[in-house]
Order: C-alpha cells, then structure tokens, then sequence
C-alpha cells in the first residue's frame, strides 16, 4: 500500500522504500546499448565492427554508464541487421572476430563495464547449419523437427497452415520446394525454433556457456516472450504487433491474461528461463538475463522476472506512454509496484534501435506517437523541441529508482534521421509491409564522432553503411565535450550525480500536492533526499525556497528571487532542512 506522509511544505505518497530489494549491479546499473554496425568504424567498410567498440570504450567510461550491451555480431547474412543468426558460436568476418571479442572484453572489463551480449532463441538465420539440413533432409526428419514445418492447408497444401502474419507484413509462413511450410514470425530468412525440441533447449544451454566461460556478464533474450507457441497454432484474428501501448488505466487495471495471441507469451516460455537462470546460477552469481518481452500489462511482464527467471525486463510500457503527466505518473507507478511484487529491478528505457529515436517522437504534434520509421513525406518532428523535451526525459528517468537503459547517440541528443533516401532502407519492415512501414533505419545511422570529419569520424575512410544527415555536425561527440550546457555533458553529470547520491537504489515518493504546481503538468517525486521536477506544462513553474539545484535539463529562469522550471525542463533539487 502506498504510504501518505505530511512533511513541512508537501504531502507525498511512498510508492517504492529505498533499497527494497538487494544490491547486486543490475538493479541499478545505467546499461548503454551498443549497436555493433554503428557504433564506430576501425576496418574502413563503412559498417561498425568490434575493434571500433574497443577503441571508443573510453567514451562510455568517461560517460559514466555501468555496462554495455552489444546487438548481435555473430555470423549472419544480415537479413535482419544481424538478428538472423548462421552461428551462436562466433563473430562475423564483417565485425571482427572472436579474439575481437575477447580484446573488446578484456578491455570493457579493465575499464570497469559489464559486457551484455544478444542471444536470438526464438529464431535462426536460414543460413544456420540447422536450416540448410532441415530442408535437404525433408518432411518428417529430426532435422525439420527443429523447426515448425506443417503441411499447408486446402487443395495440395497450397494455403498456409494458419492465418499468423509476420510482425514485419506480410504471412508468417513460407513454402518450400516439397511442398511443406515453416513458420517464421519475423521475416522469411528467420524461421522459428521449435522449443517443444529438447536438442533446441540443449544447444541455447550451451550456447549460453560458452559466452559465459568467456566472461560476459550476462544477455539480452531477443524476443523472449515468442519462444513457445500455442498447441495447435490456432488461427488467430488479432494484429500481430510487438505491443500496443496500452497505458496504466486512471484506476489500478485488472491483471490478467496479455491477450498477445497464441504465438506470444505462452506459459511455457518461463520453464525455459527457469533453466537458463540454473545455468547462471552456476556461475559467479553476478550474471544477468534481460528479457525483450513486449507484453502487457506490467504485471503480466513481471512473470519474466520472477526470482527464478530472470533479472530484469524492458519496460516498454514506460517508452511508448505518451507525454502527459498524470500517464507517465500511473506507468511509473505501475512499474514499481510490478516489480516489487516480484522481486525485480524495475528498467526504464526511452530509445533502441526499434524504435524512432525519444528525441524525434517528442518533437512530433502529437508528443511520443510511435510511427514504424519517418520518410520525407511524412510529419518532420519539431527538433528543438524534441531534443527539448527528451533532455527533461533523459533527466526525468535517470533520477527513477531501478536500472536504464540508453541506446547509443542519445547521449549526444541524436535525432532520427528522417530524410533518408527509400531505397537505401535495408529494413526486411520497409518491403514486407509493402512499403506502407518506413521502418528502423532512421535509428540506425552511424554515429558522429567528429564535426570537421569525413563521415564525422565513424570510420577512417569516411564511409558510413547509411548516410549521415549534414545538420548532424552539432551533435558530434567533439562539438559537445566539455561545454556544459550539451546533450552529453547534461547525461554525464546525471550519470555522476545518480551514482553519487544513490539513486538507483534509491526511493520513490510522489509528491501529491505543492504550492503553485499543478499534478496534471508537473511530475513532482522524491528520491532520498532528491526532489526530482518535471515541467510538462506551458507555464514555468517555480521550485520551493530553500532549494538547491544540483542538475536541470535546461537553463532555469528566475523572477523575484525565485528559481522557475521553464515548460519541458526537468530539475533535481535538494531541499535544505
Ligand atoms: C527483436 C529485435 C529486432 C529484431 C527482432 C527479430 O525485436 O530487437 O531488432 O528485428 O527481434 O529478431
């Protein structure tokens, strides 16, 4: 039950006490994704690779982030950026190689960050060895029994076995020469596991070992509630999307089935984490899985992190909540009291490469709508206010009790490169839909490092594998270090002061009235002895006496002596006894 308490000038509600759970590193670490192809460029192709992560591990430690997780770099023809994985075991040819690997650890782990890696169980490339012997051994095999083959339906097979679509268009099925279907939830060259198999179960065990004898500090479970599909595969008439962003009603919102389909989180999946969870266990105790799990509500995502399932979950409910006060106070909330139930840090996540860059989707007419990609012809966003805006975010959420993530380049105030020319997109989303989705590329341009360089210093020949938008120069690195007011130095000081002043571990307490702010704009917490302010309204907002500031998202104004919040500004103050 949330605790009401009357202090001097305020009324608060405790939604979370501090330190509620234990202390290990995940349940408060700032984890930084790092997305292999575009992080940075040592060969000179234009795509990112390993030796480029090692050699700007340096970035992230003068960041102050506390690890990073890496998208996928194992062999893989690429027909999802790397999500389609030819083998569990080794790292492609276009982004180094597994001595790569183990420099780019050594080297994270001299530096003080954890290292996170991607597994993809739901799935495999159709290049995997496992594949190519499915389809040379035939109907009825043990090697097609890895997979989900069926017989089609209506005359000679010809329809698929039933009516799933594929989450990037189009069906969920493709035929094969003889006549047979497999089943592929994301795009044809991705066809799913069949986890019924116990040789699937063997195999991501040992997979999971041998990244782990390595030393990796843990992974990040590639769509984590697909895993296991309903008996039977019924049809099924819903629409197949990762999540609808269905925010915490006004009212605590009955828990209950996610009504995600038959193709996503099946009880079954947990008995999986379970095990992989003993596998962990077996080592130091300090090793981390992080579900991808796109369900709903909070409470149903929570059963991911259960105390003998994993450790943590994004919380996309918190991404795709619109920017609106009393909506990101009730998905807060909800969170929180999710994961308390179990256990679990709750996560807060704003960006990935998924998703239209927070910067971007704030600066649209309607604040944090989640388009599938912007082209040209659609609504350009609003930049400065986007950037604005997700600056009070970053701050916002930084200062919440649990663990975030970042997606690379916000900390440079990034923004989705929405011009991109249609057919440089390598989205499988842009064609599968018909061209009706944009897709994810707009998220995925490589980084800019150095204003006055080719490229802005993503590689040393100036190539990038997607062009880089010119208006980009103010946001490289370079342009931003050591200038106070920039997008980097902003999350630099909040990563140095969360650190300091605990507040990962740390307390949350709404503060449910205060002279001359209104709930309905203002998100008011207290986390230790942090009052943490964001102003989502269109007046400023002035913050109470006797407060110091120790961080804002942008400058402060002041009128008679008194310190105001301008509109889209989030604030962290002490408040002097
Ligand atoms: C996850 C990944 C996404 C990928 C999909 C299929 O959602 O984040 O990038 O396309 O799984 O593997």
């Amino acid at each position: 039950m949330p605790l009401t308490t009357t202090s001097r000038a305020t009324t608060t509600t405790l939604v979370h006490p501090a330190a509620a759970q234990g202390r290990e590193w995940w349940r408060h670490a700032v984890i930084y994704q790092v997305y292999p192809r575009s992080y940075c460029d040592a060969s000179g192709d234009g795509i990112g690779d390993l030796p480029g992560i090692t050699a700007r591990l340096e970035h992230l430690a003068r960041l102050g982030v506390d690890a990073i997780w890496l998208s996928p770099f194992y062999p893989s023809p690429q027909a999802d950026a790397g999500y389609d994985v030819a083998d569990y075991r080794d790292v492609d040819p276009l982004f180094g190689t597994l001595a790569d690997f183990d420099a780019l650890l050594e080297r994270a782990h001299g530096l003080g960050l954890r290292v996170i890696v991607d597994l993809v169980p739901n799935h495999t490339s159709d290049e995997h060895a496992w594949f190519r012997e499915a389809l040379t051994a035939g109907p009825g095999s043990p090697e097609r029994a890895r997979y989900v083959f069926r017989a089609g339906k209506g005359t000679a097979g010809a329809e698929p076995p039933n009516n799933w679509s594929s989450m990037f268009g189009g069906p969920a099925w493709t035929r094969v020469p003889d006549g047979q279907w497999y089943l592929h939830l994301f795009d044809t060259r991705q066809p799913d596991l069949n986890w019924e198999n116990p040789q699937v179960s063997a195999e991501f065990e040992d997979v999971l070992r041998f990244w782990l004898d390595k030393g990796v500090n843990g992974f990040r479970i590639d769509v984590a509630h697909g895993l296991v599909k309903a008996a039977g595969l019924p049809d099924w008439d819903g629409n197949v999307v990762m999540i609808e962003g269905s925010e915490p009603e006004p009212e605590d919102a009955p828990s209950g089935a996610s009504g995600a389909g038959p193709m996503f989180d099946q009880e079954g999946v947990h008995e999986i984490y379970r095990s992989w969870n003993r596998v962990l266990a077996a080592y130091d105790g300090d090793r981390v899985l992080v579900a991808e799990a796109w369900v709903e509500p909070l409470e149903r995502l929570a059963r991911y992190v259960r105390p003998d399932e994993m450790h943590q979950a994004f919380n996309f409910s918190f991404l795709t909540t619109r920017w609106d006060a009393p909506a990101i106070k009730r998905v807060v909330t909800a969170s929180l009291a999710a994961s308390d139930a179990v256990g679990a840090p709750t996560t807060w996540v704003l960006s990935n490469h998924d998703v239209v860059r927070h910067t971007s989707r704030l600066g649209l007419s309607e604040a944090n709508a989640r388009p599938n990609g912007i082209g040209r012809d659609d609504e350009q966003p609003d930049e400065a206010l986007g950037l604005r805006r997700a600056r009070a975010a970053s701050l916002f959420m930084l200062a919440l009790p649990g663990s975030a993530y970042l997606y690379q380049g916000e900390e440079l105030g990034l923004p989705e490169h929405t011009e991109l020319a249609d057919d440089l997109r390598q989205d499988p989303a842009w064609w599968r839909s018909e061209h009706t989705e944009r897709g994810r590329d707009g998220c995925r341009v490589p980084l800019p490092w150095a204003k006055d360089e080719a490229g802005f210093g993503f590689s040393p020949t100036g190539a990038t594998w997607l062009p880089q938008p010119a208006a980009w120069a103010v946001y490289a690195l370079d342009t931003q270090q050591g200038n106070t007011d920039s997008t980097f130095e902003t999350y630099r000081a909040a990563l140095r002061l969360r650190k300091e002043l605990e507040l990962g571990t740390g307390s949350l307490a709404w503060v449910d009235a205060m002279a001359d702010i209104d709930p309905n704009s203002v998100l008011a917490f207290i986390n230790r002895d942090v009052l943490v302010l964001a102003n989502l309204g269109r007046d400023s907002v002035p913050l109470p006496e006797h407060a110091t500031v120790l961080h804002a998202s942008a400058e402060l104004d002041a009128f008679s002596g008194v310190t105001l919040v301008p509109c889209d500004t989030a604030v962290w103050v002490r408040l002097e006894a």
